[in-house]
């Protein structure tokens, strides 16, 4: 069995570390491969890599025609998600929406039984309306992503899982919530640059900026597990998972797990500006009950564990002491 993994940044790269610390050897495709960052995730010796491009059907074809892929998890998207989206919104919508097609088509036409596609916790919060009393005869009986990139994301989830039904190729949305982790080149959302930043000024001594809003945070680590967990799963389906730590960190807090993990570090909390994408509402955890029971997702890292694993990755692999 080998597992086709594309886009190979944030998450991507520890799903394929996942696989080759289990013995075995993905298939890694990116458009643009940064082989030095993905080289301090993952022995690059143990996986098979790829250039290509998710909005070519025929490189994606040529890399299942490698042979013995039974399933594919694919995690390209626009980069800078959110921010970017917001930017560049054609391009996105291009890429997020066309390449999610692209896979499941493909995955049809070469007979591959399960996909296993990154969505985001965005749907649990950028929505808007939801009124006429939930009546689907009137107009505005169902909440509407706010962003460009949550709409691509919430065509993403339902485009994957009217494969299921029509096809019945196996299909998991997996919804992280914004995702922090070890990575040294461009790469993630705009939250996973800031957490980066955070760290990465706390360990060399200077002022670690603290994001001045309650967010909720997933490791790369356990996204990645997550990921492997639905496509090792004996029956997948086809479903919707929050993948999140299960619980909110609020600003204060966050900066004294820094502290902790980084004693001496100064840190100044940031307020957000008002309008900001990430500020304000009422935040709530996501209900990650369902990745329990269905994937057998249980957090490894809450937040001082993942501050540890971070912060020693990022000694080891970037400054080498
Ligand atoms: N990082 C987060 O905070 C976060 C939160 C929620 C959901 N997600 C979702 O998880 C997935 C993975 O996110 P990430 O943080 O690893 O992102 P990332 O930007 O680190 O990795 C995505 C990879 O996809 C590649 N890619 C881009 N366009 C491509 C194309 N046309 N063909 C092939 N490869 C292409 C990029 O080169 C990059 O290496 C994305 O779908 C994202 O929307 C991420």
């Amino acid at each position: 069995m080998t597992v086709l993994i594309i886009g190979a940044g944030l998450v991507g790269s520890q799903v394929a570390r996942i696989l080759t610390d289990a013995g075995e050897r993905p298939l890694v495709m990116d458009q643009r491969l940064q082989r030095e960052v993905l080289a301090k995730i993952v022995d690059l010796g143990k996986i098979d890599l790829i250039e290509g491009d998710v909005l070519r059907p025929l490189t994606l074809s040529a890399a299942l025609a490698r042979g013995n892929i039974t399933a594919i998890v694919h995690t390209a998207a626009y980069p800078l998600l959110t921010l970017g989206a917001q930017k560049n919104p054609y391009a996105a919508i291009e890429l997020n929406i066309m390449g999610l097609a692209n896979v499941m088509e493909t995955a049809r036409i070469h007979g591959i039984g399960r996909v296993v596609a990154s969505s985001s916790s965005v749907l649990n919060r950028y929505q808007s309306g939801g009124g006429d009393g939930g009546d689907l005869s009137r107009e505005e009986a169902v909440p509407r992503p706010n962003t460009f990139y949550a709409s691509t994301k919430q065509a993403v989830e339902s485009i994957g899982l009217n494969y299921t039904k029509s096809f019945g190729i196996e299909f998991a949305a997996l919804r992280y919530c914004p995702v922090a982790g070890p990575w040294s080149g461009p790469g993630g959302g705009g939250p996973s640059g800031i957490f980066r930043a955070m760290v990465e000024n706390a360990v060399n001594g200077r002022e670690a900026v603290v994001p001045g809003t309650a967010m909720e945070w997933v490791y790369s680590k356990d996204a990645a597990m997550a990921t492997v967990q639905a496509l090792r799963v004996a029956s997948l389906g086809s479903g919707v998972f929050n993948i999140t730590m299960g619980r909110i960190f609020e600003p204060a807090e966050l900066a004294a797990e820094l502290a902790r993990a980084i004693p001496g570090v100064q840190t100044r909390i940031e307020a957000q500006p008002p309008g900001s994408t990430w500020s304000g509402g009422d935040w709530k955890p996501a209900d990650i009950s369902r990745a329990r029971k269905i994937l057998g997702y249980e957090p490894q890292y809450p937040m001082p564990r993942l501050l540890d694993d971070y912060v020693a990755w990022y000694r080891a692999q970037v400054l080498g002491s």
